[in-house]
């Protein structure tokens, strides 16, 4: 299969790409490299430099590498960032995410797995619970509203273009306190391959 990641130079991303390809799938990245790293990305993987926010541009790598699916992991992903510039979320979290879902539409791509959030999204979680999709969101950040709006888009996206061969079928998925747990390892060299 032929997998796009977006953020593929992220933290989360870069793992998806290791895994992606040990699994035998072949893997393009787009990102921007705003907090991700080149380092990050194994040699050989095909790297887009580009903003989401710039349609053209995911819609041309998109284009050119005609993905069987996307992971999009891609995002402004500090709850404190958006607290103070709320605007850029809405920019990159929601235009960003629709530049990409129309780019899937454009050229046919089938799956797409959305990286929501389950920290965020349910608000404040009483201690010794855990919030599944069961809960109703409590969204209290820009982060988090604008994951819970691409969830919601996604959605509408899915009910608009699905047709008899199956159309664009998302899916969104929440990393849990255990990534959180992982990321402490962000920093940490990654080991040589
Ligand atoms: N780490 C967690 O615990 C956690 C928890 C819940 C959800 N998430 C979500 O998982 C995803 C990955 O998170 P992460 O922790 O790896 O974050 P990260 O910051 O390490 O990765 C995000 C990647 O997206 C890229 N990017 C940012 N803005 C971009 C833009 N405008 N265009 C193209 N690329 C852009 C960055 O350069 C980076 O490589 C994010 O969507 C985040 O919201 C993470």
């Amino acid at each position: 299969m032929r997998i796009l990641v977006t953020g593929g130079a992220g933290f989360i991303g870069s793992h998806i790409v290791d895994a992606a390809l040990a699994a035998g799938h072949d893997v393009a990245v787009f990102d921007d490299l705003s907090s991700g790293k080149r380092e990050n990305l194994p040699e050989g993987v095909p790297l887009t430099v580009g903003d989401l926010r710039d349609a053209e541009a995911i819609r041309k790598c998109v284009g050119a590498f005609k993905p069987d699916a996307v992971s999009h992991q891609a995002a402004q992903a500090s709850v404190s960032v958006s607290m103070r510039d709320p605007r850029l979320d809405v920019e990159v979290n929601v235009i960003g995410s629709i530049n990409l879902f129309d780019a899937c539409v454009a050229s046919g791509v089938g799956r797409v797995v959305f990286a929501s959030t389950g920290g965020a999204i349910y608000g404040e979680v009483p201690e010794g619970q855990v919030a599944d999709e069961s809960w109703v969101p409590k969204p209290i950040s820009p982060y988090a509203i604008s994951k819970l709006a691409v969830e919601q888009l996604m959605a509408v996206y899915k009910a608009q273009h699905a047709h008899a061969d199956g159309g664009l079928q998302g899916t969104a998925c929440a990393a849990d306190d255990r990534v959180a747990i992982r990321e402490r390892l962000r920093s940490a060299p990654r080991p040589a391959r």
